[in-house]
């Protein structure tokens, strides 16, 4: 007998990915919004993202009546009770105060990961207290080995299990959308009045928290916002490969998670050096236009390392739909950024319920399929039309 649905605690009006995208369009300035939802180049990186998921084809099967879908799954050594998690993603105080807290508190309620980016507005400390355990945790790998000794032997201590260092920034980048925007270490006072002053709302609600700062980095760098951004130009922004994750393998016991493999060759080469995971990312399409999408290379991947190192997947999942999608073509979890600090953006702390949303969505989409576990997924026909 079905179950009534257990909606997720949003406005009726919040009822998809396009939703928020909308609502945070609204409520946010121009250069926050850009900064959430822009990719690089032309966009066709990031507009690629989307379409390769709306290819993967899944035919349904029929199943007699059972238990309902298990969602559950291991990895990294943790059982969570859905295959998704949240993406890093920095800066979470332009889109709402609470973005980032809020998010990592409904990820420890729901048994989901949480990552936090290095160049969050949050302190890891921050997380912790919002969650009642340690998130994951993003880096952008600083150069210095004393700053690294330091960030392992911090981690270690905060109870930390779970790092991931992100490979796909190996130098500047271009971003046009951002650029045209204005937004730079110091947007210039006419960006700030022409963007702020029709989103009072959000002027208010940054004021009373105070101005988003880079708290990770300054630790490191010392002073404000200005001195962590060039810590992070001078000492983060760099090419990063098998032979420098190796050094960190010698370094920490606990899991180490790659971030942003898109080649075949490089995963093995990461699970030579002893990864725990790696995450099949093109990072959101915000840094190569000409990338393909994730699902065009998860299959190759999973046919070069699959089994010997989780493989996690992320890059334009709107829905639990999507998340499906990835996890038939062979990703063992899946991550997504945008959807859930677009909620976040267009309602605050209540954004977080997205997750909720996604939730539901993998549950009935489960259902759907007539699929009762991950396992079973794997076994329907996987088209890309
Ligand atoms: C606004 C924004 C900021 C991001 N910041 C980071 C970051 O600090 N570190 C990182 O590894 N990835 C970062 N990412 C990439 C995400 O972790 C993730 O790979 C990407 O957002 C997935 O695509 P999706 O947004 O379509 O779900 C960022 C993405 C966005 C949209």
């Amino acid at each position: 007998m079905a179950q009534p649905l257990e909606k997720p605690d949003l406005p009726a009006r919040f009822a998809s990915f396009a939703d928020f995208r909308l609502g945070a369009k609204r409520r946010i300035p121009h250069f926050a919004f850009e900064y959430l939802d822009g990719g690089i180049g032309r966009d066709v990186g990031l507009a690629r993202n989307y379409s390769s998921l709306d290819r993967v084809l899944l035919t349904p099967r029929t199943i007699d009546e059972g238990t309902p879908p298990e969602t559950a799954l291991d990895l990294l050594g943790e059982r969570w009770t859905y295959p998704f998690g949240v993406a890093p993603v920095g800066m979470g105080g332009l889109f709402h105060p609470e973005s980032a807290p809020a998010l990592a508190k409904r990820s420890a309620k729901l048994g989901t990961p949480f990552c936090l980016s290095f160049v969050a507005s949050h302190s890891v400390e921050t997380i912790i207290s919002a969650m009642g355990r340690a998130p994951w945790h993003q880096f952008y790998w600083p150069r210095p080995d004393d700053v690294q000794n330091d960030i392992l032997a911090r981690m270690k201590a905060l109870g930390v299990t779970v790092i991931m260092p992100t490979l796909d920034i190996p130098g500047h980048q271009w971003r046009e959308r951002t650029i045209r925007a204005g937004v730079a270490a110091k947007p210039s006072p006419w960006v700030t009045v022409r963007d702020v002053a029709p989103k009072p709302l959000w002027a208010y609600e940054t004021l009373k928290y105070g101005k988003p700062g880079l708290p990770n980095i300054q630790t490191y760098s010392g002073g404000g916002p200005a001195e962590a951004e060039m810590f992070l130009l001078q000492n983060c922004i760099r090419p990063i490969g098998p032979e420098e994750i190796r050094r960190l393998r010698d370094k920490w016991d606990g899991k180490i998670v790659v971030k942003g493999v898109m080649a075949p060759e490089d995963a093995e080469d990461f699970v030579k050096v002893g990864v725990d995971g790696i995450v099949v990312s093109n990072h959101g399409g915000r840094q190569l236009d000409a990338a393909p999408g994730t699902p065009e290379m998860l299959p190759p991947i999973v046919e070069a390392v699959g089994g010997k190192t989780a493989i996690l997947a992320d890059g334009g999942v709107r829905d639990g739909m999507d998340v499906l999608r990835l996890l038939a073509l062979g990703a063992d979890f899946v991550m997504v950024g945008r959807m859930p600090y677009f909620a976040c953006a267009a309602m605050g702390a209540r954004g977080a319920a997205s997750l909720d949303l996604l939730a539901m969505q993998v549950r009935t989409v489960m259902a759907q399929l007539g699929v009762r576990n991950v396992e079973e997924l794997r076994r329907l026909k996987v088209e890309v039309s």
